[in-house]
């Protein structure tokens, strides 16, 4: 089978010359499978949302995907480790914007852990007061109806209340990197 191949040559290139695993079996299987994982090719969006204090927060996101059309319903995956956990977790809507293929420095921008996110983009105060970046290939406004648990991320589970197309050429994210679509 491809995979296991795949993960016997990681096994091999983890080992010193003195066959001692320089990185621990558990973390090369980790490192495998985010490798396997990355060859699902998806677009990249930057979900927002308003902090305790009422402060803007949001960050860059790929595991947005759609759910079901009738109740219109979306989700995303948020790491527990997130500086934007608790927000996200606990406030009631946030917003998810697909980005552009020249939105690149955005996704880098929202990855940025703790950074000064939105003194760097244009953005407004959108529906319910979640900030709502300008621009952007499709804008979706969410409830949060439902956080499932799932290992080290949760599942956040939104209903789609208002959204927007404006099109445009998406950001692809692919095996770790920023890709362009091939033309048709
Ligand atoms: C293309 C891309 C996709 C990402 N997708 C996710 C994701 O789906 N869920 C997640 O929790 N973090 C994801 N991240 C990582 C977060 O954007 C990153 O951890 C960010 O620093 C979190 O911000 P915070 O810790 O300030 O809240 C992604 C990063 C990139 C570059």
């Amino acid at each position: 089978m491809a995979a296991s191949t795949d993960f016997a040559q990681i096994l091999i290139d983890g080992m010193t010359t003195e066959s001692t695993p320089a990185i621990a079996p558990s973390a090369l299987q980790s490192r495998a499978l985010r490798d396997t994982l990355g060859q699902f090719t998806t677009g990249v969006t930057v979900v927002t949302t308003r902090d305790a204090a009422g402060q803007p927060a949001g960050m860059t996101v790929n595991s947005f995907n759609s759910v079901s059309l009738e109740p219109a319903l979306v989700l995303w995956s948020i790491d527990k480790q997130s500086l934007g956990y608790d927000s996200f977790t606990q406030q009631e809507h946030f917003a998810v914007h697909v980005l552009k293929a020249d939105q690149q420095h955005i996704s880098n921008l929202f990855a940025g852990r703790g950074a000064d996110k939105f003194g760097q983009v244009h953005w407004h105060a959108g529906p319910d007061g979640v900030p709502q970046l300008e621009d952007c290939a499709a804008f979706f406004h969410c409830r949060r109806v439902q956080c499932i648990d799932g290992g080290d991320h949760t599942i956040l589970l939104g209903e789609v209340l208002e959204f927007t197309a404006n099109g445009g050429e998406p950001l692809v994210f692919h095996r770790g990197r920023y890709r362009a679509l091939a033309g048709d």
